[in-house]
């Protein structure tokens, strides 16, 4: 299947990081945990300790998720130079500050210095790969590969080639990070912002739209977002959801009932018109992901694991507040008196 490359995805065991702050240095950690040999690079002075510290303040987390057999700090090295960090590399993932010039700059220094059928994957959060990749001797094995913060934390990541990438390194990469522990959206084109920071991002300037406005202070907002949606975004995505705000009509009852909604100015972004075809692509998109599964089946699905999620937070506010004198910030998760097991709430 990697006819262009001797490396295996599954077999790779040692990777180098270029640019080691929030989210090189995450990735560190995330590597290190799962057993890789990590070599880094970061041309700042103090990169060395302040790269070691971001691991070893991750460190309790990994090891309570559980290590690698053979995970471990000591296999971090910090190379003198980018040349000598990528030399033995099975895979290359770059996390320097966004910036177009630099990154297509850096990314060409990477390509020259890394053997060309090693694959190479850009943290970036939203540049094309297209627009990266153009410096680049060998653009065909250079991919986006971006997580989320922190990548040892949170599982997806986006993977997606630019208009010079080759389909074999786009799958290699996704193979790799599966192996790595990720899970994996391979994007089929390329799209700014990719998928999830597209949804962030919609959610985020409404956020400081309604701040400029006087609409709402940050307080209330991010209050509506932990306590309310996104406590269901942690298990079922916005269409799953959707679909049982539809009650046993689902997603087709959800449109049909709620379709007249996306013309009221309940955000700046402009609803797309509601045709027949995006109905239709909703309503069987939204079948793909069920399933099968009847919406009462699902409504008991939906519950359990919010009254996991609401529980598993409750717990460390328990903890926190008897650490800290004064107490833990958060209000009880679970409505008061609740036992966890009334009566499904379906609105949207
Ligand atoms: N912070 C996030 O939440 C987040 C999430 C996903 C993706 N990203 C992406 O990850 C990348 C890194 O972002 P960050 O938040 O870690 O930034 P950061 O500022 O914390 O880290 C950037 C690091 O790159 C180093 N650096 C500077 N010039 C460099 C060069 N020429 N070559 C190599 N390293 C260089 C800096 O010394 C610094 O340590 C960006 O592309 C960003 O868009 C960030």
């Amino acid at each position: 299947m990697y006819e262009h490359t001797p490396h295996r995805p599954e077999s790779a065991h040692t990777v180098a990081c270029i640019g080691a702050g929030v989210i090189g240095g995450g990735w560190v950690a995330h590597f290190l945990a799962r057993g890789y040999r990590v070599v880094a690079w970061d041309p700042a002075a103090d990169a060395e300790s302040k790269l070691r510290q971001l691991v070893d303040t991750a460190w309790p987390a990994l090891t309570e998720l559980g290590l690698a057999a053979n995970a471990g700090r000591d296999r971090l090295r910090i190379a003198p130079t980018l040349e000598q960090a990528v030399a033995e590399a099975d895979f290359v993932q770059e996390s320097a500050p966004e910036r177009l010039d630099l990154k297509i700059d850096l990314l060409a220094q990477i390509d020259a210095a890394t053997p060309a059928e090693v694959v190479i994957g850009s943290s970036t959060s939203g540049y094309s790969m297209s627009e990266m990749q153009i410096k680049a001797q060998h653009p065909e094995r250079l991919v986006v590969g971006h997580p989320f913060n922190p990548p040892y934390l949170v599982p997806l990541v986006e993977v997606v080639g630019g208009a010079a990438s080759e389909r074999w390194a786009v799958d290699w990469a996704a193979e790799f990070y599966r192996a790595a522990g990720k899970s994996v959206l391979t994007l089929d084109r390329e799209l700014p912002g990719f998928i999830g920071n597209r949804i962030q991002e919609a959610a985020w300037r409404e956020a400081l739209h309604m701040v400029a406005n006087g609409e709402a202070t940050v307080a209330q907002i991010d209050q509506a977002m932990t306590d309310g949606p996104g406590l269901r975004w942690a298990f079922f995505g916005p269409c799953l959801t959707f679909h049982l705000a539809g009650g046993t009509g689902g997603m087709a009852h959800m449109l049909d009932h709620f379709g007249p909604a996306l013309q009221a100015p309940w955000t700046r972004m402009e609803a797309p018109h509601l045709t027949q075809q995006l109905r239709d692509a909703m309503v069987t998109g939204t079948d793909d992901v069920v399933a099968g599964r009847e919406v009462t089946q699902l409504i008991a699905q939906r519950d359990r694991r919010m009254i996991a999620v609401l529980r598993a937070l409750e717990e460390v506010d328990r903890a926190e507040t008897a650490e800290t004198a004064e107490g833990g910030h958060r209000h009880s998760a679970l409505p008061e008196g609740a036992t966890g097991t009334e009566e499904s709430d379906v609105t949207p």
